[in-house]
């Protein structure tokens, strides 16, 4: 039992380190392709610069970076013994616009502080804190292209997505100067022990709860897809009103139904995020409209039902004004356990950092519910102050990020002594 000076002394520390990984994630979070806010996307140019800001960090560490073929930064803290099997602890480095600092990055941070707070310490596993380059979906309309890359299930139909300047993943892969011919190379082994994400909440429950620290049990089923309603442009003065093929009002009647029905099952999100109306004049009706839906649901069957409605009422609405109707899906993600021995001992690490562990679903997407498909996969979430996450005023506090810490080297203590581990690594 430590005694209260060095106690004080541990606490300092631990502040001062939790005090580092935030000022870390304020670093990054300048690193942006927008003045003013943070954005950085898929292989942007900031992207680069992250790389280079985090492979800084590593150099006292022992841990060697490399970047993937798809941009993922890998960072390799050895084990006691050569070929040893891997621990991957991780999350992304890429942000939405006006993104806050912490989303993803977060992860990655507090990752590479625990490999530091082991001051050199060795486990009979490796430790690879990965950074994954897309988690979002933001430049390619794609999400978990990183992750993906992972469990190798980037195939050449993802690969030829374009982005807004019709430049495709696979050419924005060779413009950052990486080879996607090596794509197949990222796949991760059997010699994989388990995969750790720490995250922020990004939502109200853990605050609502007075709790600093929750165990992910799963992660909620996303579906995102995009419409295209086509009618005819036309003069805003002299078309009248029965005599229009609207295509913003008929994506507007649409967007209404589809909050209204989403209000009416329980556990469902629906989210018209972003719409674009061509020409986009203030005397023009508008032509073409174009518009993203993403909706959620911790049972999968609530979800592909939810997403079929909304597509017979866009299909009804375009029949009814007369006008064209065209969707696609972009990405039917189902909901995704984590593994449950990794989330109990994730509880016990979590009540080893002094505080009482809340068991929850993540209504947000993460890069675990990739991993999870290869390899035994948990999450632990930081309580999100204010519950605000996808902007500025997204946070996160010291004394949380403290326990998140001691959390972190409790598991990696538990995973290095535990049987069902070890059962796992003579698989390897
Ligand atoms: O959209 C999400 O759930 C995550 O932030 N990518
Ligand atoms: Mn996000
Ligand atoms: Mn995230």
């Amino acid at each position: 039992m430590l005694d209260i000076v060095s106690m004080t002394q541990k606490f300092h520390d631990s502040e001062s380190v939790a005090r580092e990984v935030i000022a870390r994630c304020q670093t990054l979070a300048r690193l942006s392709e927008d003045v003013g806010s943070i954005r950085r996307t898929f292989l942007s140019p900031p992207m680069r610069d992250c790389h280079r800001e985090i492979a800084a960090w590593l150099a006292p560490l022992g841990a060697e970076s490399s970047i993937d073929a798809v941009g993922n930064l890998h960072m390799f803290y050895p084990a006691t013994e050569p070929d040893a099997p891997r621990l991957l602890i991780g999350s992304h480095l890429d942000t939405v616009p006006n993104a806050g600092a912490y989303d993803g990055v977060l992860g990655v941070v507090l990752g590479i502080a625990l490999l530091a707070a082991l001051h050199g310490r060795r486990f009979p596993f490796a430790i690879e804190v990965v950074g994954f380059s897309e988690e979002e979906g933001v430049r390619f309309a794609t999400s978990f292209i990183g992750s993906r890359a992972l469990v190798g299930t980037l195939d050449d139909e993802v690969l030829s997505r374009q982005d807004a300047q019709g430049i495709s993943i696979r050419k924005a892969i060779t413009n950052f100067g990486l080879n996607p011919a090596k794509i197949g190379q990222a796949k991760i082994g059997d010699n994989v022990l388990g995969y750790l994400e720490f995250h922020i909440e990004q939502g109200p429950v853990l605050e609502s709860i007075g709790r600093p620290l929750g165990s992910v049990e799963a992660i909620v089923g996303q579906s995102r897809l995009e419409f295209v309603f086509t009618g005819h442009a036309n003069h805003a003065g002299t078309t009248p009103m029965n005599l229009r093929y609207d295509s913003l009002a008929s994506a507007a009647e649409w967007i209404s139904t589809v909050e209204r029905e989403a209000k009416s099952v329980s556990g469902l999100v629906a989210t018209v995020g972003a719409i674009q109306a061509k020409p986009g004049a203030v005397n023009v009706i508008a032509g073409e409209t174009r518009l993203t839906l993403d909706v959620r649901h911790q049972i999968d069957e609530a979800r592909s039902t939810a997403v079929k409605k909304f597509i017979q009422e866009a299909q009804q609405i375009a029949n009814r004004r007369g006008l064209g109707l065209e969707w696609n899906v972009k990405l039917d993600q189902p909901a995704v356990p984590m593994n449950r021995f990794l989330v109990g001992e994730v509880d016990k690490a979590i009540r080893k950092a002094g505080c009482d562990p809340h068991r929850m679903v993540s209504g947000a997407g993460h890069d675990a519910m990739i991993l999870a498909a290869k390899v035994p996969a948990a999450m632990i979430f930081l309580r999100t102050p204010g519950g605000i996450s996808h902007d500025p005023a997204e946070s996160v506090a010291v004394e949380d990020v403290i326990k998140a810490i001691d959390c972190g080297l409790s598991l990696l203590d538990q995973l290095s002594s535990s049987s069902e581990f070890q059962r796992k690594k003579q698989h390897a």
